[in-house]
């Protein structure tokens, strides 16, 4: 895992904005970013592990945790809400028995809040596994899940 971080890190050093790119690669390779990946940042970048751990802590895309198999992200913002977000919400909530934000015990689903897919004009929205749905409904994103 360790190589696995140095090399998604290391093309960035320099880069304007280098450490947000190679956090996404970290993400992108590792379905999260672990928490080594403080201390290998903070000496490629030369920097303090406090100010790798404020970007990450600041971005609401970068996960600490690994995901469940398949990652539901379901937009909450107002456009979404007003059509009924929080209602798939609940009815997803309560078919997995997690909180937002929170994996199943199995680990077949995480479901996490989002702030808008860009997709206000067709609301409610989601993504499922990096797939978006417009005019989303829990029974079309379980579908999506596979049941
Ligand atoms: S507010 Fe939900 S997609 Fe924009």
């Amino acid at each position: 895992m360790e190589k696995i971080i140095e090399e998604a890190l290391s093309g960035h050093v320099g880069e304007t904005g280098g450490l947000i790119t190679g956090l996404r690669h970290v993400q992108e390779r590792c379905g999260f970013v672990p928490r080594d990946t403080v201390r290998i940042a903070a000496d490629l970048f030369n920097i303090s592990q406090a100010e790798v751990r404020g970007v990450i802590s600041f971005y609401a895309d970068f996960r600490d945790e690994k995901p469940g198999e398949n990652h539901i992200r379901l937009c909450v913002a107002e456009a979404c809400q007003s059509v009924g977000s929080r209602q798939i919400e609940r009815e997803l909530t309560d078919k997995y028995s997690i909180a937002m934000g929170e994996t199943s015990a199995s680990g077949e689903v995480t479901i996490e809040p989002v702030f808008c897919l860009g997709l206000c004009s067709c609301a409610p929205a989601a993504e499922v596994n990096g797939k978006l749905i417009s005019r989303a409904s829990a029974k079309r994103i379980t579908n999506e899940v596979g049941g």
